[in-house]
C-alpha cells in the first residue's frame, strides 16, 4: 500500500488512524452519556427523571411496600399512615434492590445489604438508607418527583408524607 505524503505533510495512514481515534472517542463518549442518563435521574416528564404518578393513597395498604416500575421507586405505606417514596437503587454500589415481602426487607442481590420498610440499613455494606423522592398530592394522587433524589444519613419521621 502506498504511504505517500500529501502536500500538507500528513500521510494517509496517519490521517486514517487519527480519524479512527476521533470516532472511537466519540463512540465512548456517547456510550458514557447514555449510561449516565440511565443511572441518574434526568428531566423527562412522565417517566423516571420526572414526576411519576404512584396512585391514590388508599390503594396502598398500611404496612405494605409497592413497586412503581416506571419511576424506579417503591412506595412504603407505613402503619402510622405515612408514605415514603424510595429509589430502588442500593446506596452501596447502585444495584437494583428488590423488596422481599415475606421478610419485610429489601435484599440487595449484589453484596447483601438489607434495608427495612423505611429504607434503613439493617445489614451489609450500604453506607446510608435508601434515597427518597419528594411526594406531593395532585388531583388525589400521590405524585413522586424522581428528578430530585434526597440522600439521607438516617430515617426521621419528618421524611414521611402524610395526606
Ligand atoms: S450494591 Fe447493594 S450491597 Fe453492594
Amino acid at each position: 500500500m502506498s504511504d505517500e505524503k500529501n502536500p500538507s505533510g500528513i500521510n494517509r495512514r496517519k490521517f486514517l488512524a487519527a480519524g479512527w481515534g476521533v470516532a472511537l472517542v466519540a463512540l465512548v463518549g456517547q456510550a458514557g452519556l447514555a449510561m449516565s442518563n440511565y443511572l441518574k435521574p434526568g428531566k423527562q416528564a412522565g417517566g423516571f427523571g420526572g414526576e411519576v404518578v404512584a396512585g391514590k393513597p388508599q390503594e396502598f395498604k398500611p404496612g405494605t411496600v409497592s413497586l412503581v416500575q416506571g419511576g424506579r421507586y417503591y412506595i412504603s405505606a407505613l402503619e402510622n399512615g405515612g408514605y415514603l417514596a424510595m429509589w430502588w437503587r442500593c446506596t452501596h454500589l447502585g444495584c437494583t434492590v428488590p423488596w422481599v415481602a415475606g421478610e419485610k426487607q429489601f435484599h440487595c442481590p449484589c453484596h447483601g445489604s438489607l434495608y427495612n420498610d423505611k429504607g434503613e440499613v439493617i445489614g451489609g455494606p450500604a453506607p446510608r438508607p435508601l434515597d427518597l423522592f419528594p411526594i406531593t398530592l395532585v388531583d388525589g394522587n400521590l405524585v413522586v418527583n424522581t428528578g430530585e433524589p434526597i440522600a439521607r444519613e438516617k430515617y426521621d419521621p419528618s421524611q414521611e408524607f402524610h395526606v
